[in-house]
């Protein structure tokens, strides 16, 4: 029998070989699902050092200390997690989408609904669900989400006790893990709030065009180092980009439905040059032009800080693996508080109030 790092990099090879610029504009490649399951414990998340904390002011402790107005608070223990597990793996398979799978977009979905936190303040992040309400819905970065909202809406109606806030990020971590990724760790407790009346603004996720500075500012802001940030970003192993949502064009690597770290082994290997076109600034492959990389998935191999971590993870499929799970963990988990068996509330990354007076 074959490793699983092999047979991982058998299937990438394979869809590598049979992946052409033609499949570029045809979006219906399939390739075979790894289901391979790596099990990682995941590493503590790192705290806040207690003076980025207190940058934020006792203003911020005040708004960080009021509590939202949640709708549906959720059940955890009402609800059988190995059955939602189950009921996510039987949507993920589509011939008629994209590459074959919905995972990418889960991934997207949950990455997108946790991404939105700042620790300067403790909003955004995964809790309350929002991104189904307007303003979130309708942000441009948020484009083409609905599809995945949409098709998670028989598992939310299938589960009583479920929320939204908790659908959204068990989608992430159910895909990943299907598409051969790590086992990320993953609780119940998210609540959904009643309106989108505390979403953040708009303006926190990521912008491609830009490069290293713009990236740390997004990510440190959420309480990222530039380790956890390079390990996130190859989740671009996974996936494609959308003419119709982003305006960038192609999927990353050549098997996009599988989870791997070839990401930064294409960025390091291949040659890239920009693409002549009439969209968006974008790379492309010199030898096949038929993978692409955005500006921002570029600054990765510019910095020479974030190269580092480009280097090890191209080098060692396994630790990135590992580095990968911990990272999406803790992204999940942003600016959630957890209920504990006695009912008090205990977060990785709660509000300042709490961390300062418990
Ligand atoms: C600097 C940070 C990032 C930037 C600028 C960025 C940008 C983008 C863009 C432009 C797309 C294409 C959307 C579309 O047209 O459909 C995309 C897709 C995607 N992103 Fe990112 N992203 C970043 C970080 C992340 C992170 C942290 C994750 C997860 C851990 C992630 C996971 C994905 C996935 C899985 C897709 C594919 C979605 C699909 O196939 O529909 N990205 N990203």
């Amino acid at each position: 029998m074959l490793s699983r790092p092999v047979s991982r990099l058998l299937i990438a090879n394979v869809a590598r070989r049979s992946f052409t610029s033609q499949a570029r504009n045809n979006s219906r490649q399939q390739y075979q699902w790894s289901r391979s399951r790596w099990n990682f414990s995941s590493g503590k998340s790192s705290r806040l050092a207690a003076v980025t904390a207190l940058s934020g002011g006792i203003a911020f402790v005040l708004h960080a200390s009021t509590s939202p107005s949640d709708n549906k608070l959720s059940t955890p223990s009402k609800v059988d997690y190995n059955q939602v597990r189950k009921s996510i793996s039987a949507l993920l398979d589509d011939n008629n989408y994209d590459d074959g799978s919905y995972g990418p977009l889960f991934v997207r979905l949950g990455w997108h609904a946790s991404g939105t936190y700042s620790h300067i303040d403790s909003t955004g992040g995964s809790n309350g669900g929002c991104m189904r309400f307007q303003p979130e819905s309708d942000w441009d970065a948020n484009k083409g989400l609905h599809l995945a909202r949409e098709r998670l809406e028989s598992v939310y109606r299938a589960h009583p006790g479920l929320t939204y806030a908790d659908l959204y990020t068990l989608a992430a971590v159910v895909a990943i893990e299907e598409m051969g990724g790590p086992k990320i760790k993953w609780r119940p407790g998210r609540n959904d709030h009643k309106d989108g009346k505390q979403s953040p603004p708009d303006g926190r996720l990521p912008d491609a065009a830009q490069g290293a500075q713009h990236i740390r500012d997004i990510f440190y802001r959420m309480g990222f180092n530039d380790q956890e940030i390079v390990a996130l970003l190859g989740a671009h192993s996974m996936g494609r980009c959308h003419t119709d949502r982003s305006g960038f064009d192609g999927p990353w690597t050549f098997a996009p439905t599988t989870f791997s770290n070839e990401f930064f082994r294409l960025l390091l290997e291949e040659k890239w040059q920009l693409r002549r076109w009439k969209g968006p600034k974008q790379y492309e492959d010199v030898r096949t032009k038929s993978i692409m990389m955005l500006p921002a998935d570029m600054a990765l191999i510019e910095d020479p800080e974030f190269r580092k971590y480009v280097l090890q993870y191209a080098k060692d499929a396994d630790k990135f693996a590992k580095d990968f799970a911990t990272a999406f963990e803790k992204l999940l988990e942003l600016g959630v508080d957890f209920k504990t068996t006695d009912g008090s509330r205990q977060g990785k990354n709660t509000s300042l109030w709490s961390r300062i007076f418990g």
